[in-house]
């Protein structure tokens, strides 16, 4: 409405003000047909009545000497409404383009009244209704007309054909109906006409051999019928025909063979018959044949081979016989063959790969054919095939190892045929595949692991053949995977748990194999649906309604060394044992967790049932708060034992002692982090002393004990886990990384005074606590010591030398080496008793070494620094302060490091004797700090 008043007014100030008459039909005109437009780009601004002069409006174009209008070109610029009657001023317009808008309404009729049009370009637009039958009655200077891509009905005007100059006609993709008018083929000079896409039928007019001019004829895509047009050829022009998904019938009219400029010609989708005739061979411009899906038959004639610029070669789903002529090596530039679906004999042409122009071969599809014999072993020089399929015929012999050299292969089909052998480990060198399938052949052997470097795949089909051997795990790497069908063939082995992570995963058929063990649980196995893992008699889980056994007589197995290995002939095995033994904990951790909840009547979302179902063990309770549990009473099963009930492993058991949740490694063991299920994490660590470990009786008194130690300063011991080969510790994860980390490793930020004098008094009174439990460290080191997220030191891996049978000094320092710097000179002397002063001497090396962030022993160049010998001479020459961490830059206070130095020498005296227990150190500590309590909080 605004629009209309606006162009209301905005005409009445023209009409008044106009001051060059000359220019009134045009500046009139097309500020009306402004107004018709919704412009919501504002492009059409600087069309204004203001400005007499429209040549200069955009997309204007006026002739220089009359100054009237001539060109609109209004392409693209989102402009909708109707065309409007303004443009009919426009006497003198000889170009209208104003495609790719969003023009609705008619076409108006009386556009045709403008006798100079030239060109009417409305193709992309939504104009509707039918083209006025009169629309052409007036255009006799009409070259070029498009209405392609519009929403077009009724039938075509017969008024077209009086259009004599119409060089390009285009209505393609329309919904245009009816048959062409009979005088069409009056347009004689016609070069281009396109009515593809539309609804057009019945039988093509007599005459078209007038249209002397023609270069391109598209019709696909219609409903036309009756024969080809008998004079074609007549049109010697032609480049380019398309009669593609029509109704013709009849065979190839004879004339066709004097179209010597045609490029492509395009007779899909009809209902030709009889034999392509050998004249095809004299279409020597021919670079696309599209013959497919007719009812040609025959032979496919061998002069072919004259077609040496024929880059695209569809006879696919038709009826042709005989074999492939040999001449088709002469083909040189053909980038796609589809012989596909239909009667070819014979042999698999030798041509394929045996020509090396054939290199740009992008597209070989012969499948469905009745072909015989071996697939040339050379097939890899194909190196730019995209698609190769060869699928349902009768090869047989083995797939060549050149398949590996099908780089850009996106689709390798072989389906169907007599091939035996195994599948070659080259298979991984197509790397760009996408679709393997070779179903339905007699192919032996394994399933090379190599595939998995086919990273892009989508569809992998090997059923019905006689595959050994077990799924590769690494399968689970490509993670594109839709579609696996691996049904009827003879796999064994358990399934890869890893195949849950196949996150698009919508088919997995492995039904018919003998595989065993558990069904994998997550993702799409959860739904996987009973017939695709149907016919394998030991497969257990919900889905195939067999529970799966519940104790397995052999304790849990893990061997160090086998963590994450892929390939090899062996790691299927490997990994297998540790995902088995991983499960059996997960059910542990799940019966513990249950036998808790019932104790503490607390309503928990247990999610568990499935695992316990899968481990029917019995419970024993033991003891106030500590459960445990030990099926058959197996002295040799494994035991869980947690010293609280807040711990749920049923969760968190994947990544228990996964290689990639390994947080460090030492003299007792490594240690893993593992998330419970309700998001909390503890740190696991798997001693590498089980040989030397005590009894399992006195094993678990030790631990006992030590699970009792409960200090703020110290790394709680939560559980253990004990079989004669593998024991396990649970503790508290404590979040922030060691104090070796916080102090050596550059990327940290460095740690302040306060928070430096925070850690030493922590580890002062959880050592104190430690020795009032009776209890040595034997241990101490940075890396020992862990910063919760508060920045409060916690003291870990304490006594765990009391689990060895003897405090062997020996076996003590080669468990400890590690340890060097922060190990008392007694260790190294067997007469001289280990107390608690030996971690008293190991705690002042630690005050030290925060205190100057330098390691206990640091090798130089070609020297080798000890700590406390360095700070003492700094000490003696009175430049100790020099010694402390220069990252602090001066901003501490003197009055608290320097007696802190001191006391770190005192601890770390050579005599134990010189040594202060750590009650003393902790209260000496206290004292130190009062006095600089104001200094702390100037920082
Ligand atoms: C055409 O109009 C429709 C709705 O009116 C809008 O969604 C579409 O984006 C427009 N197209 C162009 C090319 O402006
Ligand atoms: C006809 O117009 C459509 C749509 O713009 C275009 O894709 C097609 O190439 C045109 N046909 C010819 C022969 O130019
Ligand atoms: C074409 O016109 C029909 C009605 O004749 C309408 O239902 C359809 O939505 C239109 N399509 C477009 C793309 O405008
Ligand atoms: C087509 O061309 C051939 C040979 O040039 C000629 O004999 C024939 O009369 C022409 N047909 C028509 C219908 O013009
Ligand atoms: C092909 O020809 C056969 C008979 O020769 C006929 O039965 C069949 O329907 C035809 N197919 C097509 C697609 O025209
Ligand atoms: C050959 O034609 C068939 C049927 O028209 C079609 O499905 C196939 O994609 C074509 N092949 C190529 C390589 O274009």
């Amino acid at each position: 409405m605004v629009l209309k008043v606006t162009a209301f007014i905005v005409l009445v100030s023209v009409v008044v003000n106009s001051q060059q008459p000359a220019f009134n039909d045009d500046v009139l005109g097309l500020i009306f047909f402004k107004a018709g437009l919704s412009d919501p780009n504002a492009k059409l601004q600087s069309w204004s009545s203001d400005d007499n002069d429209p040549c200069n409006w955009l997309g204007v174009k006026c002739d220089p000497t009359t100054y009237r209008v001539t060109e609109l070109h209004l392409d693209g610029l989102a402009l909708s409404g109707h065309v409007g009657r303004g443009l009919l001023r426009l006497q003198f317009l000889q170009i209208l383009s104003l495609s790719k808008n969003n023009l609705t309404g008619t076409v108006n009729s009386e556009l045709s009244h403008i006798g100079s049009l030239r060109v009417i370009d409305l193709r992309e637009n939504c104009l509707s209704g039918s083209i006025p039958d009169e629309f052409f009655a007036q255009c006799g200077s009409l070259r070029s007309v498009s209405f392609a891509r519009n929403n077009l009905t009724g039938q075509l005007p017969g008024s077209l054909s009086s259009c004599s100059k119409l060089v390009e006609a285009n209505f393609s993709s329309n919904r245009i109906s009816g048959r062409l008018p009979s005088g069409i083929w009056y347009l004689r000079s016609l070069q281009s006409f396109d009515i593809s896409g539309n609804l057009l039928e019945g039988e093509m007019p007599d005459g078209m051999s007038n249209l002397y001019d023609l270069r391109l004829i598209d019709l696909r895509n219609n409903r036309f019928s009756g024969r080809i047009p008998g004079d074609i050829g007549n049109c010697s022009h032609l480049k380019s025909v398309d009669f593609s998904d029509n109704y013709f019938h009849g065979d190839l009219p004879d004339s066709m063979r004097r179209l010597g400029s045609c490029s492509s010609i395009g007779l899909r989708g009809n209902s030709l018959r009889g034999q392509v005739p050998d004249w095809i061979g004299e279409l020597r411009s021919l670079e696309s044949l599209d013959l497919s899906a007719n009812n040609l038959s025959g032979g496919i004639p061998f002069s072919l081979g004259n077609l040496q610029l024929l880059r695209e070669l569809n006879l696919s789903m038709n009826m042709f016989t005989g074999a492939l002529p040999q001449s088709m090596a002469n083909c040189y530039s053909l980038l796609a063959i589809d012989v596909s679906h239909n009667l070819l004999t014979g042999n698999v042409p030798s041509w394929i790969s045996g020509n090396k122009l054939m290199g740009s071969l992008q597209v070989l599809d012969l499948s469905s054919n009745a072909l015989y014999g071996e697939i040339p072993s050379d097939i890899g020089v194909l190196s730019s095939l995209v698609l190769f399929n060869m699928s349902r015929n009768r090869l047989f012999g083995s797939i060549p190892a050149s398949i590996g050299g099908l780089k850009t292969s996106k689709v390798i089909d072989l389906s169907s045929n007599l091939l035996n052998g195994s599948i070659p480990s080259e298979i991984g060198g197509a790397v760009s595949l996408k679709k393997l399938k070779l179903q339905r052949n007699f192919l032996s052997g394994k399933i090379p692991v190599q595939i998995v470097n086919c990273s892009s795949l989508i569809v992998l089909n090997l059923s019905r053949n006689n595959l050994s051997g077990s799924i590769p795990p690494a399968i689970s790497i490509l993670s594109n995977l839709e579609y696996v069908d691996l049904s009827l063939n003879d796999l064994t082995g358990s399934l890869p748990k890893e195949l849950a992570n196949l996150s698009q995963l919508v088919f997995f058929n492995i039904s018919h194999n003998h595989l065993c063990g558990e069904l994998p649980l997550g993702g799409f196995f959860n739904t996987i649906p009973t017939s695709s893992v149907s016919g394998n008699p030991s497969l257990c889980g919900s889905v195939v309604n067999r529970s799966c056994p519940a104790v397995h007589n052999k304790p849990i197995v893990l061997n160090p060394n086998s963590r994450g290995s892929t390939g090899g002939p062996s790691p299927n095995h490997q990994r297998k044992k540790i995902v088995f033994s991983i499960s059996a904990l997960i059910a542990i951790g799940a019966a513990a967790f249950i036998v808790i909840c019932v104790v503490a009547i607390t309503v928990l979302n247990i999610h568990v049932r499935s695992s316990m179902s899968r481990a029917p063990v019995a419970l024993t309770l033991s003891g106030g708060e500590d459960f445990s549990f030990s099926p058959n009473n197996d002295p040799n099963y494994g035991k869980l034992v947690m010293f609280s009930g807040d711990a749920d492993f049923v969760g968190g058991t994947q990544a228990l002692l996964n290689k990639d949740c390994e947080l460090g490694r030492g003299g007792f063991g490594t240690v893993y982090r593992t998330i419970l299920r309700d998001g909390l994490s503890v740190a696991i660590k798997k001693l590498t002393i089980s040989s030397l470990v005590k009894s399992r009786d006195e094993f678990e008194r030790e631990v006992k004990k030590l699970g009792k130690i409960r200090h703020h300063n110290l790394v709680a011991l939560e559980g253990y886990y004990w079989t004669p080969s593998l024991q396990l510790l649970i503790y508290e994860f404590v979040s922030s990384g060691s104090l070796y980390k916080h102090l050596h490793e550059p990327d940290r930020s460095c740690l302040s005074w306060k928070q430096r004098f925070v850690v030493i008094l922590g580890m002062a009174k959880g050592l104190a606590y430690l020795h009032r439990m009776n209890i040595i460290h034997y241990n101490l080191k940075s890396t020992n010591v862990l910063i919760d997220c508060s920045g409060e030191p916690k003291v870990g891996d304490f006594g765990l030398a009391r689990l060895l049978p003897t405090l062997d000094h020996c076996v003590l320092s080669s468990k400890i080496q590690s340890a060097l710097g922060y190990m008392a000179p007694e260790f190294a002397c067997k007469t001289v008793k280990i107390t608690t002063k030996s971690d008293v001497y190991g705690y002042g090396v630690l005050v030290l070494e925060v205190i100057t962030g330098k390691k206990p022993v640091e090798y130089m160049e070609d020297d080798v620094v000890v700590l406390c010998d360095m700070i003492r001479g700094a000490l003696e020459d009175r430049r100790v302060e020099e010694c402390i961490d220069g990252r602090l830059r001066s901003n501490f206070p003197a009055e608290e490091a320097i007696p802190v130095i001191k006391l770190g020498l005192i601890c770390a005296s050579q005599v134990p004797s010189n040594r202060p227990d750590m009650e003393e150190v902790v209260n000496i500590l206290e004292l130190i700090q009062c006095p600089s309590e104001g200094h702390e909080e100037l920082e």
